[in-house]
């Protein structure tokens, strides 16, 4: 008897994405396609803390999980037996709400004998690059900015990335949710800074700009919360203007992002720069970067603003590629929380 043909497990992935506080699920084609992208956000349960709460986080994305996946088949107008692999991200990110989705993921994989890859948030989020206009070319310098990473990537060919530099403290995203808190703007703060921000003079105050001549392509972000901090003590009973404010803590962080991005890509001698995760959704960050990049007749990849955040279609684009070039995850495999010093996860 012949053997049934085997399926091409990358041609259309379900992905599953639980790292921090979105529950997201997605279906994509040929890791290009998206057929249904859906992201429940928990933003609302974890605004009165000012920053998410690791139990909460899990507990609802264990309340949304299946409802998510559902979702995004439905919407897919597919059904689980015609999904030919699973992606799921296996971190870097918060452990309880990772094993959510990790779990999920393995299980509907063992049930139905489904190939499943495990995926590296922060590869995912590079490879929402795919969906850039222009189209991606290389070498690229990129540029991954979030609420949990800042670090820069050259990437000499598509699926190829070396890690060349990194925050030594806070995140970019970081510092924009801590500095939105200090001045009680609430949580995200990207957003909200971003907004009253664009009503703002950025040259309002000179805000510090760390490492900017460090010479290497490394970020620190905490000095420049600290020096917020001792702006509001120093302002204390007397007006300011809290636009100008955000617009020049704003554009203090987009420099540096700028500055250390167009010295690796001069050093590298890259083609393209590029930019993706939570805060290259930001205007001023992708403005500047497109006037950077023209003066200097690099080409600019941005990821496009709705697939910046955290989402499962980049998870499962990205598992398309793996699992066609035959990466597996073990059903006994972990969640890890932190990736290692070479940005993988070990
Ligand atoms: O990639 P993401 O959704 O989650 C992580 O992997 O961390 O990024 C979330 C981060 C948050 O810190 C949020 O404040 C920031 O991205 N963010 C922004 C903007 N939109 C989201 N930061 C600056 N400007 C924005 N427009
Ligand atoms: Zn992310």
């Amino acid at each position: 008897m012949a053997s049934a043909p085997s399926r091409d497990p990358g041609a259309l992935v379900l992905g599953i994405e639980t790292s921090c506080d979105e529950t997201a699920a997605a279906v994509v084609a040929d890791g290009h396609e998206i057929l249904s992208n859906v992201v429940s956000s928990q933003v609302a349960d974890h605004a009165p803390f000012g920053g998410v709460v690791p139990e909460l986080a899990s507990r609802r994305h264990l309340e949304a999980i299946v409802w998510v996946v559902q979702q995004a088949l439905e919407q897919a107008g597919k059904d689980l037996n015609e999904i030919t692999g699973i992606a799921v991200t296996q971190g870097p990110g918060l452990i309880g709400a990772l094993l959510v989705g990790l779990g999920l993921a393995k299980a509907l994989a063992w049930a139905r004998a489904l190939a499943i890859v495990g995926i590296n948030h922060l590869e995912a989020h590079l490879a929402a690059l795919r969906w850039a206009e222009p189209r991606a070319v290389y070498p690229m310098v990129a540029l991954l900015v979030s609420g949990g990473h800042t670090c820069l990537y050259y990437i000499p060919a598509q699926g190829q990335m070396e890690l060349v530099g990194q925050s030594v403290d806070d995140a970019a995203g970081e510092a924009f949710d801590k500095v939105a808190k200090l001045f009680g703007l609430g949580y995200p703060g990207g957003v909200r800074i971003s907004r009253l921000g664009a009503g703002g003079n950025p040259q309002a105050y000179d805000f510090p700009r760390p490492m900017i001549s460090s010479g290497d392509y490394n970020f620190s972000f905490a000095g420049l919360k600290s020096a917020l901090v001792r702006f509001r003590e120093a302002h204390k009973g007397q007006p300011y203007r809290l636009e100008d404010v955000c617009a020049s803590f704003e554009q203090a962080v987009v420099d540096v992002l700028v500055a250390k991005t167009m010295a690796a890509a001069q050093h590298f001698g890259a083609k393209a720069v590029g930019a993706a995760g939570g805060v290259a959704a930001n205007a001023r960050l992708r403005a500047e970067l497109g006037r950077a990049a023209k003066a200097r007749g690099l080409s600019l990849s941005l990821a496009p603003v709705e697939l910046c955040t955290d989402n499962a279609a980049m998870v499962a684009a990205l598992g398309s590629d793996k699992l066609r070039a035959g990466e597996r995850l073990g059903l006994e495999a972990e969640a890890v929380s932190r990736v290692d010093s070479s940005g993988g996860l070990g």
